[in-house]
This record gives structure tokens, C-alpha cells and sequence, in this order.
């Protein structure tokens, strides 16, 4: 039997997976890390906390499992995306903290951009819209103002990466400085046409090109681990952005598949195969994983709904409505509907497909009877709605491009646990949404990654037909009622807007 290792660094914590074969789970570790908030808007990383929990969930990971590092045919990485870090590459130190992608701090850096005109044509190479989210102006940030970085920088001192690079450069103790196509196309530095650093891009955004790692295909294999580390040193044969491993893992391999992870955001990807549709309907373009090197270059479609698991945690910690996040689904169901009460979460504004940055959170429609089990059933449809307003915007881009039509969606993530929410996402959206068996998509795409590099695996046929369904929910209301109920949504979302 053959073992693989996944490294699944993500926001708020490190996991390590090791999956079989057959892709099933044979052991998890989990180690959460410290945020940082110097100044509101503002989010760091300590990159060597990073690093350190990540080495140890991995350590734990094969302990529990009962395996050495010798059985472990290869490891994948997947990542928080954009979070940007720049180190020393003699001494592998970090010069500042890692910028995190929700942290905000440079959005005058954006609107310098956007002044100079430059919004257009940067969302033409990247597929981005101009936003502080993606990892240039946090990288122009860091040199601008860590004193030498820049002087440093075009010396060819320094290395930035995303997360993935940072690991790579960590478990090959330094000799490895790559990324891959799915991380590069959230740097806003990216031609994901041309599949290259873009030297326009550099320029407009004063970034020296020794700074980059190398861009490699996603499954590939790119070295070997420190031996140490691990025990006996370990191949490295996959890495992707955290959403694109998860659209990997889900087998969502073909033009017009789609995928939403529930967490603490939602992040919901659109396969368009080897086009690159350019949204009029405010979502993103970008790569998808590339199995090798020979494979044309993958594009999707991508949303984002910033608040999404997250608003459930509001309702145990800043409502104290439940005690653990698991007791939604019941409180929730205690109630035939939401009463009329609509639920809009926007507590840091509104992602696509609405990019309203000022907006705030509001719950609307309460009335006497109103009730906690309400308002819990309300913030459990508004994951709902929010991923809904996504999908329509993509079937309108995929239509307008003639993708084919979206016909089932994939899920997974934390919340993709609760049933009452998927049958209500199935209700609104008019197709079948389906649970697979394993949840744990992220980090089985990168082990998926990690073990087409080393042969583990023959093709991504192989991974189709591995892919099991574990529950499928139908729609079960009208599609009269489903508008009617989109309809109070958008009216709501409306009440939210800055004037
Ligand atoms: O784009 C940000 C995304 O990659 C973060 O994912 O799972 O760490 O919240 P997650």
C-alpha cells in the first residue's frame, strides 16, 4: 500500500493528512496559530509559527498513522492563497510578518493604480480585479517600508513567495524556491494567458524579477524534503493554491464542473477548460491546476463570499445564541422557515459578485415573533444565498461564453456538514448538490497532486472514477419560489449598500 502526505496550510490553522491509495483518511493532525492584528484592517502571519506547526502536524500525522517517512511515496502541499512573505535567502529568516489576503492596508496602493488607469489592463493578464486581496501591493508594501528591503531586493537578497513557496523553501531547507500556476495567478504578477512572470506587470508595480520563485506545473516533481525533518527524506510532488486542490479533489477535472467549499469564507470555482472567460458579472479568472507539463493551460471561474461558516461563529461567540457551532443545524430546524427574518453578514463588506467593500451586516424583516431559532435559520440561508448570487453570476458569464450549463455543484468544506444548509442551497439553486464521501477535499487534491508526480496514480481518470458520492440533495421547491425567495435576498442585499 502506498501513502501520501498532505500539508493543508491554511487561515487560522496547519493540518497534515495522510491519505492511502484509495484516498481514503488514515490519519489528521491540526495545529491552529496565533493571528495578528496590528492595526484594524491589517492581518499578519508569523511565518515561523507557519512553518513550525506545519513541520509538527506532519511529524503527528505519521505518528498517529503508525508510518515512517520511507513509506510516504510522496508529499502534496495545499495553501492559503496571496498571503505574501519575504525572507532572507542566506539566512532563510523573514524580513516581516506575512501579510495575510484579507488584510486590507493597501488599498491606496490600488487606488494609485486604479488613478493611473492601470485596472484594466491588470485584469486582462491576471484575470484579477484590482484589490488589495491579491499579493503585489503587499509585496510593494513590504519593500516600500521595511527599511533595505528594496535595496536588498534588487540585489537578489531576497525571495518572496506565497505560502507554498515559503514551505518548499523550508522543507528543502532552502533549496527550493518554486510556486505553482495556481499560486502564481493570485500574485496580480501573473500572465495567466502567457503562463509567466509578466515584466508590464513588474514594472507597474515596482517589483525587482529576482525576487520570484520559480513556476512549475502543479503536479510535478519538484525535490525532495530535508531528510531530517521527516526522518528519511520525502519527494515533493504536488502543490496548489487551497481552492484549486479543492476542485482537483473534488474530480472536477472538465469545462462546466463546479465546486464550493464551505469554511469560514466560501470559495466557489467554475472549471472553463482551456478558456479563460473574462466575467462581466464581478468574479475572477483563474488557472486551475495543471497535472504536467505537457497539459494545456486550465482556467476557472471564481467567487468569493467572505462570510460564510464565519457568521455561525458570530452566533456562538458574539450572539451566544449557541454554545457550539455543530447546534445550528438543530436550532435552525426548530423552525419551518426563517420567518420572514433575512440575514445579511456583510461584517467586512461584500465579496463578488457584489464588491461592496463599506457594507455592513444587517438582519431585517424581524417582527414580535421573531425568534434566536430565526434569526439562526436566517444566518444559515444567508451561506446560501450569498453562494446562490454566485453561481447565477457564473451561469451568466458561462452562458454568455458558451460553457455548458451548470448542472450539478460539488461541496465540501466544514459547513457542507450541515444538511438543512445544502438542502436549501439545492432548493435556491435549481440543481443537485452533491456531498462526496470525502470532505476533506483540499488536502486530498494535494495529495492527489503529489501522487499523479510519482506515478501513484495514472491519470486524472483514475482520480473520476475514485471520487465517491455520499449524499445528493435534490431541489425541492418551485422555481417560482426559489425567484421569490432570490428576489427578497437581492432587496435585502440592497438595504445594505453605502448611500
Ligand atoms: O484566497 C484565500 C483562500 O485561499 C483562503 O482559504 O481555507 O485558508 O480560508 P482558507
Amino acid at each position: 500500500m502506498s501513502y501520501l502526505l498532505a500539508l493543508d496550510q491554511g487561515t487560522s490553522s496547519s493540518r497534515s493528512i495522510v491519505f492511502n491509495h484509495d484516498g481514503e483518511i488514515v490519519a489528521t493532525a491540526q495545529q491552529e496559530f496565533p493571528q495578528v492584528f496590528p492595526q484594524p484592517g491589517w492581518v499578519e502571519h508569523d511565518p515561523r509559527e507557519i512553518w513550525n506547526s506545519q513541520l509538527q502536524t506532519c511529524r503527528q500525522a505519521l505518528a498517529q498513522a503508525g508510518l515512517g517517512s520511507a513509506q510516504i511515496s510522496a508529499l502534496g502541499i495545499a495553501n492559503q492563497r496571496e498571503t505574501t512573505v519575504v525572507w532572507n535567502r542566506r539566512s532563510g529568516q523573514p524580513i516581516y510578518n506575512a501579510i495575510v489576503w484579507q488584510d486590507r492596508r493597501t488599498d491606496a496602493i490600488c487606488a494609485e493604480l486604479r488613478a493611473q488607469g492601470l485596472a484594466d489592463p491588470i485584469r486582462r493578464k491576471t484575470g484579477l480585479i484590482l484589490d488589495p486581496y491579491f499579493s503585489a501591493t503587499k509585496l510593494r508594501w513590504i519593500l516600500d517600508s521595511v527599511p533595505g528591503a528594496r535595496v536588498q531586493a534588487e540585489r537578489g537578497e531576497l525571495a518572496f513567495g506565497t505560502i507554498d513557496s515559503w514551505l518548499a523553501w523550508n522543507l528543502s531547507g532552502g533549496r527550493l524556491h518554486v510556486t505553482d500556476v495556481t499560486n502564481a495567478s493570485r500574485t496580480m504578477l501573473f500572465n495567466i494567458h502567457d503562463g509567466c512572470w509578466d515584466p508590464e506587470l513588474l514594472h507597474w508595480l515596482h517589483i525587482p524579477p529576482q525576487l520570484l520563485p520559480e513556476v512549475r506545473p502543479s503536479s510535478h516533481l519538484y525535490g525532495e524534503t530535508e531528510p531530517q525533518l521527516l526522518g528519511q527524506s520525502v519527494l515533493i510532488g504536488g502543490i496548489g493554491g487551497d481552492q484549486q486542490a479543492a476542485l482537483f479533489g473534488q474530480a472536477c477535472f472538465d469545462k462546466g464542473m463546479a465546486k464550493n467549499t464551505y469554511g469560514t469564507g466560501c470559495f466557489m470555482l467554475l472549471h472553463t477548460g482551456d478558456e479563460c472567460v473574462a466575467s462581466q458579472n464581478g468574479l475572477i479568472s483563474t488557472a486551475v491546476c495543471q497535472a504536467d507539463a505537457g497539459e494545456a493551460r486550465q482556467y476557472a471561474l471564481e467567487g468569493s463570499v467572505f462570510v460564510g461558516g464565519a457568521v455561525v461563529q458570530w452566533l456562538r461567540d458574539g450572539l451566544k445564541a449557541i454554545r457550539h457551532s455543530a447546534d445550528i443545524e438543530a436550532l435552525a430546524a426548530s423552525v419551518p422557515d426563517a420567518g420572514g427574518v433575512l440575514f445579511v453578514p456583510a461584517f467586512t463588506g461584500l465579496g463578488a459578485p457584489y464588491w461592496e467593500p463599506a457594507a455592513q451586516g444587517a438582519i431585517v424583516g424581524l417582527t414580535r415573533g421573531s425568534t434566536v431559532a430565526h434569526i439562526a435559520r436566517a444566518a444559515l440561508e444567508s451561506i446560501a444565498f450569498q453562494s446562490s448570487a454566485l453561481l447565477m453570476a457564473m451561469a451568466k458569464d458561462a452562458t454568455a461564453d458558451s460553457v455548458a450549463p451548470i448542472t450539478e455543484l460539488r461541496v465540501d468544506g466544514g459547513a457542507a456538514a450541515n444538511n438543512l444548509l445544502l438542502q436549501f442551497q439545492a432548493d435556491l439553486l435549481g440543481i443537485a448538490v452533491i456531498r462526496p464521501q470525502i470532505t476533506e477535499t483540499t488536502a486530498l487534491g494535494a495529495a492527489y497532486l503529489a501522487g499523479l508526480a510519482v506515478g501513484v496514480y495514472r491519470d486524472c481518470q483514475q482520480l473520476t472514477d475514485q471520487w465517491r458520492v455520499e449524499r445528493v440533495f435534490e431541489p425541492s421547491i418551485s422555481r417560482d419560489r426559489a425567484s421569490a425567495l432570490m428576489y427578497n435576498w437581492e432587496t435585502a442585499i440592497d438595504r445594505v449598500r453605502p448611500r
